[in-house]
């Protein structure tokens, strides 16, 4: 079991999960996109019907690709920044063992027809405790290494890393209702609110604190330019927990839910400006004249291009909580454009770029083709940008058509160019994450040693 002990093999591994799962997680999601054009293609083939393989692509990405390639890059970062070894090289690889049991397992399950039927939770309880155990690890993992830590300064990507660890143990066992395995739920209106708090938290209590801590790293290396404010950067991390962990039922803004409720998270939607502009200040203040140098190295490009899509979507984000918006915005594609930005163009590109900087490092080998690195980075750019336009497109037509009493059945002929744009562009982000993964591989197989790692 010597293997389970070698340095930085846990982030390795992480990095391995994330490039394989990325694929088979945006094929899924290339097949549903086919099928929003062409709903009988499959001839109904039980395993591929749009309701199973739309929780399958939206657990893979997150569990399957984000998280993992963000672990892989906490997971070197933590060692690193405080000075010390991590604290079990060992645990950190059993935790990746049962990573992907269970994202196999979701598949299967998934696939099979076996969900609670809550977004994002919609993993079966065994799955749930797999996912737990995973994470009660690596949190113990981290937090250890920090508080056996040589450095004292905790800079700020120790902060947002071990915060996204311990508040995702402490969620997703809530957010799962777990204490109830047959449902996996509370009942009726209460649910709703509970899933939201746990759903819109997913994101921004685990991606969002682990892609923030990478940016915070890799800015400041990449550009020789270091953070404008590490008060700042303290402030925007506490103002983060307190703000997000409100802002839940701006999901449920045309729900029969309680008017304070829908108060609070408008409120705090909109006081999310806080953190993220203490965040972007600080990354990109210091640039200035230094901007250029974002483009001499591959990984800067992709989380610069990562930080830049956190500022689009999160001016968008307060905008579409409130209740003037959602009237047109809720319940169509608008709201799956702002996904997708979210998580392919704010926490996948700052997740690939930071893979990109630390595989080097972790591997001992340099990335096998910069070029093809380069190419995936101009396949998911335009594929994420045509993404965000058609899907946004589409959302107003179907919004506007619905507020002025269109029927349904004459709306839907309209979606099919939109949505065959939108399954061609997939083609593109379905093929650089492909091509990704085979510079992975052949990085680790046959990229040039480094000597000194
Ligand atoms: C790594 C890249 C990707 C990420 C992070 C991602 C993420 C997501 C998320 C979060 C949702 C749920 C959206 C919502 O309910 O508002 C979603 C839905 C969806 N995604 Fe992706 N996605 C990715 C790539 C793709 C690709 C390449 C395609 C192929 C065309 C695709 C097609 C779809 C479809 C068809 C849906 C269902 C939308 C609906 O219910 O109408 N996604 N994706
Ligand atoms: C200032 C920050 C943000 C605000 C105020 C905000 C606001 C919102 C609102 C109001 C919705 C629901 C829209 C509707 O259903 O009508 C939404 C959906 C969503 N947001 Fe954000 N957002 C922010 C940032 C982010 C970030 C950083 C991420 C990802 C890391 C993200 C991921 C998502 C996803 C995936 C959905 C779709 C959920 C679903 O499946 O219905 N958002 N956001």
């Amino acid at each position: 079991m010597k293997f389970l002990d070698k340095p930085n093999s846990a982030a390795k591994n992480f990095y391995i999960s994330s490039a394989f799962w990325v694929c088979v997680a945006t094929l899924y999601g290339l097949t549903a996109a086919v099928e929003l054009v062409a709903p009988d293609i499959f001839a109904n083939i039980p395993e591929l019907l749009f309701g199973r393989i739309r929780p399958i692509h939206i657990n893979l990405v997150l569990f399957g690709f984000l998280t993992p390639s963000l672990i892989g890059t906490a997971l070197y970062l933590v060692p690193l920044l405080t000075q010390t070894k991590l604290y079990s090289e060992r645990l950190a690889n059993i935790a990746m063992i049962i990573w992907n049991i269970f994202t196999a397992a979701a598949v299967f399950t998934l696939s099979g027809g076996k969900t609670q039927g809550r977004e994002y939770a919609e993993l079966i309880w065994p799955i749930d405790i797999l996912v737990i155990i995973s994470f009660l690890i690596l949190t113990f993992v981290v937090v250890k290494t920090i508080l056996n830590r040589k450095e004292n300064l905790m800079f700020v990507s120790l902060w947002y890393i071990a915060g996204a660890f311990i508040w995702t143990s402490v969620l997703y066992t809530l957010g799962n209702v777990v204490w109830n395995p047959e449902t996996g739920a509370l009942k009726g209106t209460t649910d709703a609110i509970w899933l939201w708090f746990y759903g819109h938290n997913i994101f921004g209590l685990l991606l969002t604190p682990l892609a923030v801590a990478a940016a915070y790293y890799i800015i400041p290396r990449v550009t020789g330019a270091p953070i404008y404010s590490h008060t700042l950067s303290l402030i925007g991390f506490w103002m983060l927990l307190v703000m997000y962990t409100h802002i839940g039922t701006h999901h449920l803004i045309q729900a029969p839910v309680p008017q304070w409720l829908k108060v609070i998270s408008i409120v705090d939607s909109i006081g999310m400006l806080v953190p993220v502009m203490t965040f972007l200040t600080n990354v990109w203040l210091p640039l200035k004249e230094r901007f250029s140098t974002f483009y001499k190295e591959i990984a800067g490009k992709y989380v610069f291009a990562g930080t830049f899509f956190y500022f689009i979507v999160c001016i968008q984000g307060p905008l579409q909580s409130l209740p003037s918006v959602q009237r047109i915005t809720h319940f169509n594609n608008w709201v799956v454009a702002h996904a997708h930005l979210a998580l392919l163009g704010f926490a996948g590109f700052i997740a690939v770029g930071a893979m990109y900087y630390f595989l080097p490092k972790v591997s001992g080998r340099e990335i096998y083709s910069k070029t093809l690195a380069n190419f995936q980075y101009w396949l998911l750019m335009i594929g994420v940008n045509g993404f965000f336009l058609v899907l946004t497109a589409v959302g107003l037509v179907q919004g506007s058509s619905w507020l002025h009493g269109e029927t349904i059945y004459r709306v839907l002929p309209e979606m099919v160019p939109y949505f065959t744009i939108r399954a061609l562009l997939g083609v593109l982000i379905v093929a650089g994450f492909i091509i990704g993964f085979y510079n992975v591989i052949m990085t680790l197989v046959k990229g040039k040693e480094i000597r000194s790692v």
